[in-house]
């Protein structure tokens, strides 16, 4: 099918909440390594895998091979959790050696949303409580429990669950809810945990859920010692922490698989997926004894959950990560990417701001630099010159003025070097 009968298709047949990026949008019908094709053989480096999704790269060949043995064995694409699976322990037995301290029960689900509504129910079970605390400005998933929990109005529905969620203010240093800086503030977003306890809540919560580095609000990268002080309060009132790593883990921001144990966070359980499976449906909870212990004598049930396939490439993946240093890689790769696009910020007014870990970067962009006020069309622009360039980004940020960055955790230097010279160049050309 041509892109526009697939479009009209689209409009047409699909739900009118399926976005398209790119004022051309195209079909990828191939991909390799951190590369991308469309349907008319152009080849794109994708800066953004799916949706930071593309860990190890694209049809790595060792996961490739391995899935081909498996289709030509018959192994079972499914058995369910009702019979035992060898891949699912072999990938339970690997996630638990990067797990954090004290964190050695797994759950495994086939996405994001349902590992944040299964760590909600965890957390609600163990404590006896229901109240579940959020940030403004992150986002858990697209269920009905996760929605609720969401910090984003252009995500959230009038016909939208009741549920118990209260909402703290953003630890966002370049756009600080309390108008301080970072240098000299005192960390009120943590403290705001308290407030917002004390103030909306009866006095006790079941748990409050953190993404380590924010991801659809546009890669804002809390303070390292605000969680520290988080967990803290939380533990205080009685809550579970529960990090969402949905987006940060599996390597991507450069220091351990999971940012959770390399920033020493006293989380409770850590969920996970996209970058986890490498493009397989794969989520997983990871949490302490005692709370999975609270479930007990109820069944939870999950029908594909670790089935042998996504379960194979799961492990594959994180074979492969470590095989080839790839955390290391996403650490030094990050850093050159940052500072090449900080140094960006002299000639182009645009760049507001860079931040993130490493290949986690976004890059805010605003009219000018004293008002702030976020450069959304230009956004759209910006990423539509990169794609005519043979780049790919992502987006996001409330007013979606945020370019997000994340490669395959492969790149090397020359991508690096190619994505900095086409977004200097993109840039101009907005001009
Ligand atoms: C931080 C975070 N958590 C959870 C989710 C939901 O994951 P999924 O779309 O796999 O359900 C997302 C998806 O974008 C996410 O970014």
């Amino acid at each position: 099918m041509k892109n526009e009968e697939m479009i009209q298709f689209r409009k047409k047949h699909f739900l009118p909440t399926a976005t398209l990026y790119h004022k051309n949008p195209m079909q990828i019908v191939k991909a390799q390594g951190e590369y991308v094709w469309d349907s008319e053989g152009k080849k794109y480096l994708d800066a953004i895998g799916g949706i930071v999704c593309i860990s190890a790269g694209h049809n790595h060949p060792k996961i490739k091979r391995a899935l081909m043995k498996m289709l030509d064995e018959d192994t079972p694409q499914h058995t369910s959790t009702l019979y035992l699976n060898q891949a699912s322990i072999d990938l339970a037995g690997r996630l638990l050696e990067e797990s954090p301290e004290g964190l050695d029960r797994v759950a495994f689900t086939n996405s994001g949303s349902e590992a944040n509504d299964l760590a909600f129910l965890a957390a609600r079970q163990a404590t006896g409580e229901t109240m579940i605390m959020n940030l403004r400005h992150g986002y858990h998933g697209g269920t009905a429990g996760t929605l609720a929990q969401c910090g984003h109005g252009t995500w959230r529905f009038r016909a939208q669950p009741v549920a118990q969620a209260t909402s703290a203010l953003e630890p966002n240093c370049y756009r600080c809810p309390f108008g301080k800086v970072p240098d000299s503030c005192s960390l009120e977003c943590a403290k705001n945990i308290e407030t917002t306890i004390q103030t909306t809540t009866h006095g006790k919560i079941a748990a409050m859920i953190v993404e380590p580095v924010m991801g659809v609000g546009g890669f804002i990268t809390p303070p390292d010692e605000y969680f520290k002080v988080a967990a803290s309060i939380v533990h205080n009132y009685g809550g579970k922490f529960i990090t969402d790593e949905v987006q940060t883990g599996a390597g991507r921001c450069g220091g351990e698989f999971l940012l959770t144990r390399e920033l020493g966070i006293d989380a409770d359980m850590v969920t996970m997926a996209k970058g986890f499976g490498n493009g397989a449906a794969i989520g997983a909870v990871l949490m302490k004894t005692e709370i999975a212990q609270s479930m007990s004598g109820k069944a939870y049930f999950n029908t594909f959950a670790a089935d042998p396939f996504p379960a194979i490439q799961a492990k594959l993946t994180m074979d492969v990560i470590q095989e080839e240093g790839l955390i290391e890689n996403a650490k030094v790769m990050g850093k050159v990417l940052k500072d090449g696009l900080t140094q960006m910020m002299k000639s182009h007014s645009l760049i507001g701001d860079v931040r993130g870990r490493g290949l986690m970067v976004g890059v805010e962009l605003v009219k000018d630099r004293v008002s702030k006020a976020p450069a959304t069309e230009e956004c759209i622009r910006f990423m539509d010159e990169c794609q005519e360039r043979g780049l790919l980004l992502g987006k996001g940020g409330l007013m979606g003025n945020v370019i997000r960055i994340a490669p395959p955790l492969s790149i090397g230097r020359e991508q690096v070097d190619f994505m900095l010279k086409v977004m200097d160049e993109s840039l101009h050309a907005l001009k």
